[in-house]
C-alpha cells in the first residue's frame, strides 16, 4: 500500500482547543480520518506526523522519501523554517501547502512563506476540508501505484 504524508508544524496537534475563532473544532485526529477516508479508494494509506520541533518533521521528511507526496502545514515554520525548506527541497514527490486559516487575512508577519516556492500548490483559509482537498489534487496529480 501507498503512504501520503501527512505533516503538521508546531500547535497542530492540539486543534480543536487552540483558538477555535480562528482554526474550528476539528482536531487532528479528525483530519487524518477524513483523509484517510479520502484516499483508500486509490489505495493509498495516510501517514501522519505532527511535531513540535523543525528537527524533528525534518527526520519525518526523511523517513518517508517513499511516500506517494505530501500534505505540509508547517505552522508558523512557514515564515522562517528554512531547514524545513532545505529538507522539502530534496523530498522526491510532489508536496502541497495548506493552511487552516487565510493567513493572507490575518497578521503581515503570516503572509511570507519560504516553503511555499517548492509547494506543487498551497490551499489556505478553507478549514480542514483544505486538508481534503489536497489529498484529492495529489489524488488527481501523482503517477503512482
Ligand atoms: C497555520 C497558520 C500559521 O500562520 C500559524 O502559525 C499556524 C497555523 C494555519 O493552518 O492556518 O500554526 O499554518
Amino acid at each position: 500500500m501507498s503512504n501520503l504524508l501527512l505533516l503538521n508544524g508546531p500547535n497542530l496537534g492540539i486543534l480543536g482547543r487552540r483558538q477555535p475563532e480562528i482554526y474550528g473544532t476539528a482536531t487532528l485526529r479528525d483530519i487524518e480520518e477524513a483523509m484517510a477516508a479520502r484516499v483508500a479508494a486509490r489505495g493509498w494509506k495516510i501517514v501522519s506526523v505532527q511535531r513540535e520541533s523543525e528537527g524533528e518533521l525534518i527526520h519525518a521528511i526523511q523517513d518517508n522519501y517513499d511516500s506517494v507526496g505530501a500534505v505540509v502545514n508547517p505552522g508558523a515554520l512557514m515564515v522562517a523554517g528554512w531547514s524545513l525548506r532545505d529538507a522539502l527541497a530534496n523530498y522526491p514527490r510532489p508536496w502541497i501547502e495548506v493552511h487552516l486559516s487565510n493567513v493572507w487575512a490575518r497578521e503581515s508577519f503570516r503572509h511570507e512563506s519560504v516553503i511555499s516556492p517548492l509547494a506543487a500548490g498551497i490551499i489556505a483559509g478553507l478549514g480542514p476540508l483544505g486538508y481534503e482537498l489536497a489529498a484529492d489534487a495529489l489524488m488527481k496529480t501523482v503517477t503512482a501505484p
